[in-house]
């Protein structure tokens, strides 16, 4: 059975998730991380595009404060081409890279070659499969733009956590949700909202998919 898949996004007020330079460390005050750190400890799986791994070297660990236990969720990458350096905090045991290319060796990471879609890379549907396969009941999607975009155009984002801090970054900002090329508004995802509360100087959003 595919996991259920939560997107999880920390956004400027004009939902951007990093600065035309790639900087987005940290967008969210650091109540909005701890939160985001224990949605990670009740996920089964994390999984970031290559561009973050390239942008912020993430560990995708569940941090709890006060040293608290957790379980570390399965580490996943979607890299078509294998662009992860083996050297990244990620490319150790307990990840998972996602490529359509021979696979070769990242570091200690697992490497597994799945179905490309139209554009040669990792097919959503496909990667669902294997993680459902490997018993992954929860994968939360931790972006970046394109990443977050691929699956909801896949229709594949069941509920959105989604972190806004009180700064703009501008039009120039990353997206955090890149292109879907809706053309009309009648086309558009639609999500309803479940709560809203603030979260230290940021407001903390949570919607289901409205199916
Ligand atoms: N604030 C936040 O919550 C947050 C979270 C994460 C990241 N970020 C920021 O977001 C930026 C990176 O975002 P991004 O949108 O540029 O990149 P991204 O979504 O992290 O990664 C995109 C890359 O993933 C690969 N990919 C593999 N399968 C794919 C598929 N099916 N569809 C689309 N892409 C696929 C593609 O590279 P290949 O073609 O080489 O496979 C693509 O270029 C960084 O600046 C990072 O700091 C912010």
């Amino acid at each position: 059975m595919r996991p259920r898949v939560t997107l999880k996004v920390a956004t400027s007020l004009d939902g951007r998730i990093a600065t035309s330079s790639g900087e987005s460390q940290w967008i969210t005050g650091p109540e909005a991380r701890n939160q985001g750190h224990a949605l990670r400890a009740v996920s089964d799986a994390i999984l970031v595009g290559v561009e973050t791994v390239l942008a912020d070297d993430p560990r995708l660990t569940a941090r709890l404060p006060d040293g608290q236990a957790a379980k570390d969720p399965l580490r996943v990458v979607m890299d078509s081409r294998l662009r992860t350096p083996p050297f990244a905090r990620l490319a150790q045991a307990g990840t998972l890279i996602l490529t359509t290319r021979e696979p070769k060796p990242v570091g200690e990471a697992e490497v597994v070659r799945v179905a490309a879609d139209t554009a040669g890379r990792p097919a959503v549907g496909a990667v669902l499969d294997l993680l459902g396969e490997r018993g992954v009941k929860s994968l939360m999607v931790e972006g970046g733009g394109r990443i977050a975009a691929c699956f909801i155009l896949a229709d594949a984002v069941d509920a959105i956590e989604w972190f806004r801090a009180p700064i703009v970054l501008g039009g120039d900002g990353r997206p955090s949700v890149a292109t879907l090329a809706l053309g009309r508004l009648h086309k558009a995802p639609k999500f309803r909202r479940l709560a809203a509360e603030a979260c230290g100087d940021d407001l903390w959003e949570r919607y289901e998919r409205l199916s």
